[in-house]
Parts: C-alpha cells; structure tokens; sequence
C-alpha cells in the first residue's frame, strides 16, 4: 500500500493483514514508533472523529501533526491551486491525510506529491478510512466479516461511507439489505458491481419490521450538505428512525452501527441498550488509523 484513496484498492489479504495491525496496537503488542514524523491533516470539509482520532492516532505513536482546518487562514483565500497547496504541504510532511467536497480529488492528490496521501472523505465518494474501522468493530463484535447479514440504513445516495463500507463486506460474502427512501437508495454503479459478482442484496423503505434477521445494522445520516435542492432535503428529514422500541425481537449478536454525526435517525433510547456500538465504533478509529499510518510509513 502506498496510499489509501479507496476500498476498491485493498484487498481482502490487505484489509485483513490491517485488521490484525490494529489488533495488535490495541493490545499493545506493536507499538509503532513515529518519532520525528509529521503528518498533515488538511481537512477542507468539517470533521470531528475522522480529523481527531487521526490526530490521536499519530500522536500516540509519538509522531507530530500540524492540522488545517479549513481554508479560512490559508493562502488559498489568494488563490493559490489546490496543486500548489499540496506540493507545498508535502515538503513539510511524511504523509497527507486529506478530506474535500471534491469527489477523486484524493486521487488527484496522491498523482502530484511524492509522499502517501490518505482519503479522508471526498465529498459523496469514498471514505476508505470509515469503512476500515467499520470492519474492525464488525470484526470485534462478530467475531468473523465472513457470511453476515447486514443492513444498511439511511442516506445510501450521498453517504460516502456506506460505499466504502459495501464495496469492503463485498469480499466477505455479506447479504446487504439496503434500506432508504427511495430518492436515497444506493448508487447504480455499486449495485451493478454487486450484481456481477453474485452478491445478494435487497432493496426495502422502511427499518420496522427488516432488521429481526441482521447481525449489523448499520444507520446513517441524510447528507443535508450535498443535496442541491433544499427542498429535496427538507422532504425526507425524519423520514426514518430507529426506536428503542423496534429492538425487541432481534438476534442476541446483534449490533446498530452510525458512522456519527447523527441528527435523529437513531433515538437516543437506543444508546442504552446491549444493541448500540456507535461510540465503541469511534474509538475503533484510533487503532485503524493507527495501524494504517504505521503501515503506509513502513513503521509495521
Ligand atoms: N464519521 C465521520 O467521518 O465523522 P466526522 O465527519 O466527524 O469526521
């Protein structure tokens, strides 16, 4: 590996061999060490948990970062190119973990500067690093990525971690259930992919009464942010939650997943019972991210 731009790049020999990293940062028995490294984390769209627990991540291998946090005190207020920005950026760092509203432009990144570059989000595209500490709580509470039904709830049009997270339990022979009004249903292009390689996957409106079955459900938020019509948006709020009340009847392994932020499709009721991950989840991200910088750096 040597950058992380998207899941279709990885293999299921690479996400495990990843998956087995992060394990053993958490247990301690790897402990990479990042001295005198420094990473970038350019982050040109809000985050709390991806630029946060990357900044946890390379500091607690004892690396340093220095952050931007949007464009407002940058020079690209003067117009400098966003080529120019990261050519100037990588003569100061190891690695570039960078997050943009622009779809391929991590790709484009990792085309222009010489040191490893890492998605972070790019805009409705791809969130690689999302889907690999999805799989590593999957892993965690499963016990096993092979064979399991999952659920994919919410904004599957504009969520970008939710392509990242199908194209990934794709490898592991998965059954999706795809659940989201309809304006929001899963990408052709990933369908298709599916399609023609024989994974099963349904397509429901409604989590009451779908998810007795799932091992995962996996919620997410509508992407208010990239709708062009407000009122497309405003149409479809609320229009699917998840209730304490809806868990009575689901299997004992059972696990609801949100890549976070949530507004309100998972009531807070739920956060209480045996069922929620979603904060576990977030912490996932430090040992991921961990293992993939030590990986990419050549630390592991
Ligand atoms: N899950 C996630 O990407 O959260 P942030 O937008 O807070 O980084």
């Amino acid at each position: 590996m040597k950058n992380m731009i998207s899941m279709r790049d990885l293999s299921k020999k690479d996400i495990l061999h990843l998956m087995e990293i992060a394990a053993k940062i958490e247990d301690g028995e790897i402990v990479p060490d990042l001295k005198g490294r420094l990473a970038a984390l350019l982050f040109f769209e809000p985050s709390t948990r991806t630029m946060f627990s990357f900044d946890t991540a390379v500091k607690r291998m004892n690396g340093s970062t220095i952050i931007m946090s949007g464009t407002k005190n940058t020079s690209s207020k003067k117009g400098e190119t966003f080529a120019d920005t990261l050519q100037t950026i990588a003569q100061y760092s190891d690695i570039i973990i960078m997050r943009t509203p622009v779809e391929g432009a991590a790709r484009y990144a990792s085309e222009i500067v010489n040191i490893p570059v890492v998605n972070a989000g790019d805009g409705a595209n791809q969130h690689p690093t999302q889907a690999l500490l999805d799989l590593y709580s999957i892993m965690k509470t499963q016990g096993t990525l092979e064979g399991l039904k999952v659920g994919l709830a919410g904004d599957l049009r504009f969520g970008r971690t939710v392509h990242s997270l199908a194209q990934a339990l794709s490898l592991f022979g998965v059954q999706f259930k795809f659940i989201s009004p309809s304006f929001l249903q899963m990408p052709e292009y990933i369908k298709d992919d599916l399609e023609a390689r024989k994974i099963k996957f349904t397509e429901l409106d409604d989590i009451e009464g779908n998810i007795d079955d799932l091992d995962i459900l996996y919620v997410t938020r509508i992407q208010k942010e990239r709708f062009a019509d407000p009122e497309d948006y405003e149409n479809l709020k609320g229009s699917y939650i998840l209730k304490k009340s809806m868990l009575d009847n689901v299997k004992t392994n059972f696990k609801v997943m949100h890549p976070l932020p949530r507004v309100d499709e998972i009531n807070t009721d739920v956060d209480d019972t045996k069922y929620a991950y979603y904060f576990p989840q977030a912490k996932n991200g430090v040992f991921t991210r961990q293992a993939l910088i030590a990986i990419l750096l050549g630390e592991v």
